[in-house]
């Protein structure tokens, strides 16, 4: 059993096996906006031990779904592992059965093939949430997203793509374009022929290819850009051989080589007629978040979270989390600016030096389009996890932070007031772990001030995790559209 006072945030990353199904009422401290009526919906790994295994990355850990449902002033709260194949198999057999992003299963000497590749794609939803082609989605970066039911958590089953649509890998980040009523994704096909497939999902769930793009080594991208008019594939040269990810024997990710003599290379596709309209280079970097990309005159502007390598991902397993050694690689919001055109160079600048992670937007009004504010997490301690909410200003390069002594914020998910004129207004839930009390609670800040509004605890301490959205009652199953 891991210490927790081993060091100070040891709860994150530790085990949660507790479901409470039935909706319990939270105490509230402060005061909920009136308008507040509807549910944040989140996943995240939860359960890190099968039998006598432990998995190996952060990024493994079994699939939790959480709600936080508001109305008439209360906050209610449950969470339910999603029934996934990958979580029922490891029940039943008391083994790890799916390959995840950095553990394989058991296997015999022969079976050392192909962990990655189907019938044994893992179905193990613990990264996103999001409201796509009329149902509520939970997402890992497998084809193989699964349906769950937002009032009760019930799994529903995987999200299936329709041919042409194939491949292995895809993201957890797909986006919402809302003057086409659209998400846009898309997935990779390891074969011979590696290919990147852009592919649309219409909100009434039809689904169509806009474009293929043949790749010799595809790279491990975990978001991408999208403009009013383009999609944008940024690949970072952290990149894999699809003999290698077949027959190595070793877990996904330990594929990926790390090749900084290749740099960025963007790939600008147009969503109409699914042509390259432009490629760019760029010196090597590594980011998981894309912030935001919008059309700049003749350019485009394309924000992300970069780190100078792709160490963060190493710095991020769980030994090495749970022995609380600090996380050194630091991303810094940076902007990169390319013209269109054939292979035009890029050029880049951080936004405010200062780290960042899990960046949010005001997605509804500013996806796609020139905006002013990303919220996100950031390190306040040299050396700490992830301990405050930062607000950066992207015109000024002003940073303004919310963080209070031994609390550890999730990410900040902007959910506009009903009447905002303004970007910034509107109020950011976080999902906060007291180390103090062991416990998390569900934070509700003002999001133009970082002012608290309320405090919701929910009964326990909730392991760290990635990403979800916030679901508007009215539109349930449309909402969250990042
Ligand atoms: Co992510």
């Amino acid at each position: 059993m891991l210490d927790k006072t081993s060091f100070p945030y040891g709860a994150g990353f530790r085990s949660l096996t507790r479901e409470i199904l039935e909706p319990v009422t939270l105490p509230v401290r402060g005061e909920l906006p009136a308008w507040l009526e509807g549910a944040l919906l989140r996943t995240g790994p939860s359960k890190f031990e099968v039998g006598t295994r432990t998995y190996n990355h952060w990024f493994d850990g079994l699939a939790m779904l959480h709600r936080f449902g508001f109305g008439r002033g209360r906050v209610t709260y449950a969470n339910r592992f999603l029934m996934s194949k990958a979580f029922t198999a490891a029940a039943e057999t008391g083994k790890i059965t799916y390959a995840e992003f950095a553990t394989d299963p058991c296997r015999t000497l022969f079976g050392r093939v192909a962990a990655i590749f189907d019938p044994k794609l893992t179905d193990n939803c613990n990264v996103n949430v999001v409201g796509a082609g009329g149902e509520t989605v939970a997402f890992t970066e497998t084809t193989m997203p699964m349906r769950f039911a937002p009032g009760t958590l019930a799994t529903l089953g995987v999200f299936d793509y329709q041919p042409p649509l194939r491949g292995q890998v895809s993201i957890a980040h797909p986006h919402y374009d809302a003057a086409r009523k659209r998400h846009y994704s898309y997935m990779v096909e390891f074969g011979l022929q590696s290919r990147y497939r852009l592919f649309g999902v219409a909100d009434d769930g039809a689904q169509a290819q806009i474009a293929e793009l043949p790749v010799d080594r595809p790279a491990y991208m975990h978001s991408f850009a999208m403009t009013e008019r383009y999609l944008v594939l940024v690949e970072f040269p952290l990149t894999v051989s699809a003999l290698d990810l077949k027959l190595s024997g070793k877990p996904f990710i330990q594929n990926y080589r790390w090749e900084p003599e290749r740099g960025l290379r963007f790939h600008v596709v147009d969503k109409e007629s699914g042509e390259i309209v432009a490629t760019a280079r760029g010196e090597a970097a590594f980011a998981f978040h894309h912030v935001n990309a919008f059309e700049d005159g003749d350019g485009i502007v394309i924000d992300m979270i970069a780190y100078s390598d792709a160490r963060i991902i190493e710095e991020l397993y769980l030994a090495r989390l749970r022995a609380g050694t600090p996380i050194d690689a630091t991303g810094t919001l940076t902007r990169f600016r390319m013209t269109l055109g054939a292979d035009v160079d890029v050029t880049r600048e951080t936004l405010a030096p200062v780290s960042l992670e899990l960046p949010r937007i005001n997605y509804e009004a500013h996806a796609g389009k020139p905006y002013r504010y990303v919220w996100g997490t950031g390190i306040r301690s040299p050396g700490d996890f992830l301990d405050s909410i930062v607000k950066v200003d992207t015109k000024t390069g002003d940073v303004a932070r919310w963080y209070e002594d031994g609390v550890y914020p999730g990410e900040p998910v902007f959910v506009p007031a009903p009447s905002a004129k303004a970007e910034d207004d509107g109020v950011l839930l976080s999902v906060v772990l007291d180390i103090k009390k062991d416990v998390s609670f569900l934070l509700v800040l003002d999001a133009s001030s970082l002012t608290e509004k309320a405090r919701a605890e929910a009964p326990h301490a909730i392991p760290f995790h990635f990403h979800g959205n916030y679901f508007a009652s009215a539109n349930v199953s449309k909402g969250g559209r990042e």
